[in-house]
């Protein structure tokens, strides 16, 4: 059976029996960054297995895309090394929410191996728990099979859970007897696993029953197909042979041919997979979080192409054959081709420029050790100074059965950190002043409710160091107390404002926080002393801030605009958010249409018309997230964090500030939409007032443009063109003008000289392009026996020289001769030759070269 029989045959059965088809979500978790990759079909269904979520059915199947780079089997290492793990595959389940229980669930996944798959009866054994007598029960006397074939194993087994806490229960497992020619382990191989969810698991580990048992199974599809294909390996099944056929192509080796030539081919064809199903989904290679999972995943198919000694970029062409495969049952594919490929392939040269300098420091190295073992010094100065990986490092140790010096490095690497570290913020180095000063003050932020307030100077500064006062004139840093000025965080810029008391004014241009606990006010003092301990009143500039947060909102509005519209694969990627404009980046493959913009447009101007109430709470981080929040996987958060929705369109953690209706953003306005690089995009939009006032200016600019052109602005366009049309007319009208007046003074300029026989005629024009030139020699040289040198001073100075057919000279050779004197070359035919000159006044000079030379 194809594997994309076996996918539809087990959806349909599943649909006959009351379940309804969920396609496939995507890899990267929905609003959950504590999770790397959708690792199981139950994933996108575990807010509504705890009862967080309601859907309008009760029983759901799937052929969910899946990847895993860790786990009790898929360390990346192993893959490619077994002939069963994969990062990326895909998992049939059929689900139930509080509805049926052990003995449908078993009943179902019998009839469908043995009537649908027609798996042999006698060749299945099934597993149950050694404490779950039920299934036990189920298995024996309803559906028959005998109590020798029914194995009792333990938790380890035998018990499902999906991470340390949430939903988990016993499962029971369906294995297939392949026959006394496999070891144990390949002998009986375990082909699905049906977890009867019934209980779940705490924070601290105490087990509770859950409201409703539901159901959850797994089949893994390459495992099954490799069964029904009767393959020893998933990997020569029909959707993932042909890549390792296209690998062969390539390397010029065989499949089988040893064992290290296939391992490196079955990293390929599983890597291949991985890197296209995630970058279509928006998952780019860089050095954070899940993207640096996939670079690791594309550098280590590159280097295993680099061992069977592919040394040139090719991974990228494996695209073709997975899409090619896949495309059927994810359409997707073949619209994100072209980027997939384009990604893929840079990535690799980087990489491969990289791996040539990886490989010969490691071989110069262990060329001058005796010892097996890799010290911990030279795993730090690879990794620190060279950049090289340290999974390849691994690798590559374990390969020549060499050990490395882990503790040391990881010493070498903590030191080198906490010497950092106190010198960092994110990637800011942070001076040293502020660090000191952080131990000692913390600034209280109050603006999140208060536009002003009363608080105490705690320090100031001056070109970075402490001082007791500020004077009248000087620029400075003040710490105060608490204050209600935003500092620049998350996108959104610093508040702008006053400090003051009747002795002292000072105007804050930018606020900053260059740690955790400190805000800084940056500015001057325009009036009078201020001094340590004052009591001063800050206002910030409540205009600006207002015009910030109708920013902050938008972006907002815009983020999840865009989620709605291209689905999850829309990722943030950067924002800023100012007072005049905002500007977000985010993940997308191509560039967005003028309709997709409009529409774009339309939808958030539809969100601030309904006037929805920004509602603003603070949750624990995992709450947060269980209630379907979007936060960004890269971004560190705090225990509590901040959650901002408005209505169901935009639930958001975010630390900004807000406007409390979305009514209050009055306008929005995208200017322009770009690319910033591979697969970012970004748009600049403006909200509020800048919007307004940009609409006017706009419509201002267009009436006097129409009244300059004194047409209405819907005849406007028209106009324009017709003017171009004429423009253009005229130019060549002018042209040709110039060509005959060029001709007509032709007569005035040319003189005429005869040298042994031949007729030299030779003169400047004022105006004359090598065009118009071209035409006067050529209606001259008609006459037997004649040479013709021209020039002109303008539009350039140009020169040429031409024959008639009746003599023997070559033009190319003569006029760099005799344009030696206007300092001046050129080329051509044999028997005409133009350039140019700088300096037309040796022109008789010229002439008598020519005479000489003939
Ligand atoms: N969630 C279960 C598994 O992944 C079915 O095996």
């Amino acid at each position: 059976m194809k594997t994309d029989e076996i996918r539809s045959n087990f959806l349909s059965f599943f649909e006959k029996k009351g379940h309804t088809i969920v396609k496939s979500a995507s890899i990267v978790p929905k609003s959950d960054p504590t999770l790397l990759f959708v690792n199981a079909g139950m994933v996108p269904f575990k807010n509504v297995f705890l009862g967080l979520e309601n859907l309008n059915f009760k029983r759901a199947t799937s052929c969910q895309k899946c990847l895993r780079v860790s786990g009790k089997h898929n360390d990346l290492e192993s893959v490619g090394r077994t002939t069963r793990h994969h990062t990326f595959f895909e998992m049939l389940g059929n689900f139930s929410f509080g509805d049926y229980f052990k003995k449908e669930a078993i009943s179902y996944a019998w009839e469908f191996v043995t009537d649908v798959l027609k798996l042999p009866k006698e060749k299945l054994y099934v597993s149950v728990h050694q404490k779950d007598d039920e299934a036990f029960d189920i298995w024996e006397n309803h559906i028959k099979i005998p109590e020798s074939k029914i194995w009792r194993l333990g938790d380890e087994d035998n018990f499902w859970q999906m991470g340390d806490t949430g939903p988990c229960g016993y499962s029971s497992e369906i294995y297939i007897d392949r026959g006394e020619k496999y070891s144990f382990d390949e002998r009986y191989l375990e082909i699905w696993n049906l977890v009867f969810m019934q209980f779940n698991k705490d924070e601290s580990g105490n087990i509770s029953l859950l409201a409703k048992p539901s159901i959850d199974t797994g089949m893994g599809l390459e495992r099954v197909a490799s069964i029904l294909q009767n393959k020893d390996s998933n990997f020569e099944i029909d959707i993932i042979m042909p890549t390792i056929n296209f690998v062969e192509e390539l390397s010029h080796k065989r499949y089988g041919q040893d064992e290290d030539i296939s391992i490196a081919m079955r990293v390929i064809a599983d890597h291949a997979r991985a890197c296209t199903f995630a970058i279509s989904e928006g998952v780019l290679p860089s050095n954070e979080g899940r993207g640096y999972v996939i670079r690791r995943i594309l550098r280590r198919a590159v280097r295993f192409g680099y061992k069977i000694d592919i040394k040139e970029e090719f991974l990228y062409k494996t695209v073709d054959v997975v899409v090619d495969i896949m495309k059927n049952a994810y359409p997707e594919l073949s619209l994100n081709k072209d980027f997939i490929k384009s990604l893929i392939k840079s990535e690799e040269k980087r990489f491969l420029d990289t791996l040539e300098n990886a490989t010969s420091l490691f071989e110069d190295y262990i060329k001058n050790v005796s010892s097996q073992n890799i010290s911990g010094e030279f795993i730090f100065k690879a990794y620190d100074t060279f950049g090289f990986p340290l999974d390849i490092l691994q690798e590559m140790a374990h390969e020549r059965k060499m050990s490395l010096d882990m503790d040391k490095f990881y010493k070498l690497l903590e030191k080198q950190k906490e010497d950092s570290k106190k010198h960092f913020k994110g990637s800011k180095a942070i001076d040293a002043v502020y660090l000191n000063l952080s131990d000692k003050a913390t600034s209280d932020f109050v603006g999140y409710v208060k536009t002003s307030e009363q608080a105490k100077v705690l320090y100031l500064l001056k070109d970075g160091n402490i001082v007791n006062e500020l004077k009248e004139g000087e620029e400075g840093e003040i710490i105060l107390d608490k204050t209600p000025f935003y500092p620049e965080k998350g996108g959104q810029i610093g508040d702008t404002g006053v400090i003051e008391n009747p002795k002292a004014l000072f105007v804050v241009n930018d606020t900053k926080s260059p740690t955790d606990n400190l805000i800084l006010h940056i500015g001057k003092l325009i009036r009078g002393t201020l001094k340590v301990n004052d009591e001063v009143i800050a206002f910030i500039d409540k205009e600006r801030r207002e015009d910030i947060k109708r920013h902050h909102t938008a972006t907002h509005l815009l983020h999840a605009g865009l989620r709605n519209m291209f689905g999850n694969s829309v990722r943030q990627a950067g924002s800023y958010v100012g007072d005049e404009f905002l500007r977000f980046d985010f993940t997308f493959y191509r560039a967005l249409t003028k309709d997709e913009i409009e529409a774009l447009e339309a939808v958030i101007n539809q969100e601030i018309m309904k006037n929805e109430e920004v509602f603003i709470e603070e949750l624990p981080y995992q709450e947060a997230i269980k209630t379907g929040a979007m936060a960004i996987f890269e971004e560190k958060y705090k225990d509590m964090v901040r959650v901002i929705s408005s209505g169901d369109f935009s639930k958001e953690l975010c630390g900004g500030t807000h406007v409390s209706r979305t009514g209050d953003i009055g306008y929005f306005k995208i200017l322009s939409e770009s690319s910033t690089g591979a697969g970012i995009r970004r748009i600049i939009a403006k909200a509020g007032k800048p919007a307004v006032r940009h609409a006017f200016e706009e419509s201002e600019l267009l009436k006097a443009i129409s009244q300059t052109l004194s047409v209405n602005s819907q005849d406007m366009l028209d106009k324009l063109q017709n003017i171009l049309e004429d423009l253009k007319e005229k130019d060549q009208e002018i042209n040709k003008l110039k060509s005959k007046i060029a001709k007509l003074e032709i007569d005035s300029k040319l003189q005429k000289d005869v040298v042994k026989d031949i007729n030299i005629y030779y003169g400047i024009l004022e105006e004359a392009t090598l065009e118009t030139l071209r035409d006067i020699a050529d209606s001259i040289r008609q006459k037997p026996k004649s040479i013709v040198f021209l020039a002109s001073k303008s539009p350039k100075t140009s020169i040429l020289l031409a024959k008639s057919k009746d003599l023997p000279y070559n033009m190319p050779s003569l006029i760099k001769e005799i344009a030696k004197p206007i300092k001046g070359s050129g080329g051509g035919r044999e028997d005409l030759a133009q350039g140019g000159a700088q300096d037309l006044s040796a022109f008789m000079s010229s002439i008598k070269v020519l005479k000489e030379s003939l």
